[in-house]
């Protein structure tokens, strides 16, 4: 396999380059700055590894004049295989190879017009002479670095590309990974096509290919125990584990009454379907003996969290030769847990089965590590995972137990899964012209798009208040429920969708007249941050 390697020195965007590359089907890995996998050659030297074809320096938000800013040692990497330096990774080389790099006197942020100068570079193939690019910096490059070569200019960024021939050094002060820069893939792909020379023939189904032949060879005869959630990654890892090894992956699937109306039962049986070896285990009085009388969020989802590992280890013990316990872990949680800046506080955070590994005492298998979530997606579909389960919205693990603000009754559930199943079943029916959001594969591959394809993650939310409202002679005293719909990249920012009033009308006439217990519904229409997706 040939791998480009990117070094993160902490911009917002490297996930991005690290997209791009695998758009050209050549694999990528990010790494922290101070992290790169050298390989050791025979007197115990750093060496780069033979896969590595070649390497990308970030941006940052730091300064490379900053006392602290992260530094690598350029001497290990440049000169044995093609670098591209982007932003900070272009003024590090600068700086520290002769150049001179110094404070703009603005920061200059937005669209600018790249002038092309060395038009013949392999560098600029297909890369018309004048084009727009994004700019993002503080600093600029004042003085080029020894042997170096100027290649593009902007009218304010006189060295906005160079190139540094003998140390097959290339740099843009642009970022070609981001969308605004028009010819910024064309850019990318001469890199690493051309001047790596890598192939390009890492695709889904290599990838799976490769996979199953490691799984087979790591897990041999060995019994494996997986815990399927309903969602996309344990259903992939699942199925390619399973592929692998056939039998001896173990599946659980748990039920704890918190998920939407059906949907154990359903997802259960397609499980079984795609021939898992599963067991489904209803645990939900479990679940809602253990949420009796607590009506704190952070309490809630610990009632919650400490009962499915209970539940789950019990299962588990069962299986008595079970060696490995395989989970979906995804490439961007991978990244987030070793990023730069520090693990973040994200989405992970809140994860219901946090503290499993560790529990029970086994190894751990994760096929999925080195995937983005479409590319999990890709991966699915390509095994013969159903549509419908592959492009599921988010749903968080403790469920509804957390969109039952308060105390969580068996009363309240009802009037909840019937709500939302109403919002969700009419938000599969209903074709519209909004675009796909960025979770919507389903659109990808119908070209129709249903609402539920436009929106990135929905849900219902039952409000812990009662209001008057009248029906046909009566007074009606019931509760509210909320509906929320959003787009988003990864859960960390969100905007509401603005649904079709005809929409939110038929589901808000059929939730008041079909579900008992509710005479009023509303429409959330706040963005994250402030607000948050959940209402907990
Ligand atoms: P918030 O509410 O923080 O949600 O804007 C961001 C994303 O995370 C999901 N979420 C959770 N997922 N356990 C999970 O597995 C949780 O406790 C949890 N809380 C929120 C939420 O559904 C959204 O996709």
């Amino acid at each position: 396999m040939e791998r480009i390697i990117i070094l993160d020195f902490g911009s917002q965007v490297t996930q991005v380059i690290g997209r791009r590359v695998r758009e050209l089907n050549v694999y990528s890995e990010i790494y922290p700055f101070d992290k790169f996998p050298f390989g050791k050659g025979a007197g115990g030297e750093k060496t780069i590894p033979d896969d590595v074809k070649g390497i990308i320096l970030s941006g940052s938000p730091f300064s490379v004049r900053d006392a602290d800013s992260p530094k690598v040692n350029l001497s290990e990497l440049v000169g044995k295989v093609p670098v591209l330096g982007i932003c900070y990774g272009a003024q590090y080389i600068a700086y520290n190879c002769g150049g001179n790099v110094e404070a703009s006197q603005t920061r200059e942020y937005g669209r600018a017009e790249l002038t092309v100068s060395a038009t013949g570079d392999k560098i600029f193939e297909g890369v018309p002479v004048k084009s727009q690019v994004w700019m993002s910096h503080g600093d600029s490059i004042t003085k080029l670095p020894d042997g170096a070569e100027l290649i593009a200019s902007t009218p304010t960024v006189a060295n906005a590309a160079y190139k540094i021939r003998e140390k097959n050094i290339y740099a843009f002060q642009y970022h070609p990974e981001v969308f605004h820069s028009q010819f910024g893939g064309k850019m990318l792909g001469n890199f690493v096509l051309g001047i790596c020379g890598c192939k390009g023939d890492w695709t889904t189904e290599s990838f799976i290919e490769a996979t199953v032949a490691q799984l087979k060879q790591q897990l041999g005869d060995d019994h494996v125990i997986l815990g399927l959630s309903g969602g996309v990654d344990s259903s992939v890892a699942a199925v390619l584990i399973n592929k692998a090894i056939g039998k001896n992956l173990h599946c659980i699937f748990v039920d704890n009454g918190l998920l939407r109306k059906n949907e154990f039962e359903d997802v259960l049986a397609q499980y079984k379907d795609m021939g898992l070896n599963v067991i489904g285990v209803d645990a939900s009085e479990r679940f809602l003996a253990a949420l009796e009388g607590v009506s704190d969020p952070e309490g809630k989802r610990k009632a919650i969290g400490k009962t499915f590992i209970d539940v789950f280890d019990s299962e588990a013990q069962k299986i008595t030769n079970a060696k490995w316990l395989a989970q979906g872990t995804i490439y961007p949680d991978v990244i987030e847990s070793s990023s730069v800046k520090g693990p973040s506080a994200t989405i992970k955070s809140h994860h219901n089965v946090g503290g499993l590994p560790e529990k029970m005492n086994l190894k751990i298998v994760e096929p999925l590590r080195s995937l983005f979530k479409d590319e999990v997606r890709r991966t699915g579909r390509a095994l013969g995972i159903k549509r419908e389960l592959i492009s599921r919205h988010p749903f968080p693990g403790p469920g509804l137990g957390i969109r039952v603000l308060g105390e969580v009754t068996r009363e309240k559930l009802r009037i909840l899964k019937e709500a939302d199943y109403i919002y969700i079943n009419e938000m599969r029916k209903y074709i519209t012209d909004l675009p796909a959001a960025s979770n919507g594969f389903a659109a990808e591959e119908s070209g129709e798009i249903s609402l539920y394809d436009a929106v990135w993650q929905a849900g219902t939310i039952l409000l812990p208040v009662k209001s008057v409202g009248v029906m046909g002679d009566e007074r009606t005293y019931e509760y509210t429920v909320a509906l929320r719909a959003v787009v988003s990249n990864d859960g960390m920012t969100a905007d509401w969708v603005h649904l079709p009033y005809d929409f939110l009308a038929k589901v808000s006439n059929e939730i008041i007249n079909k579900v008992k217990g509710v005479n009023r519904v509303c429409y959330d229409i706040s963005s994250k941050p402030p607000a948050t997706i959940e209402w907990e």
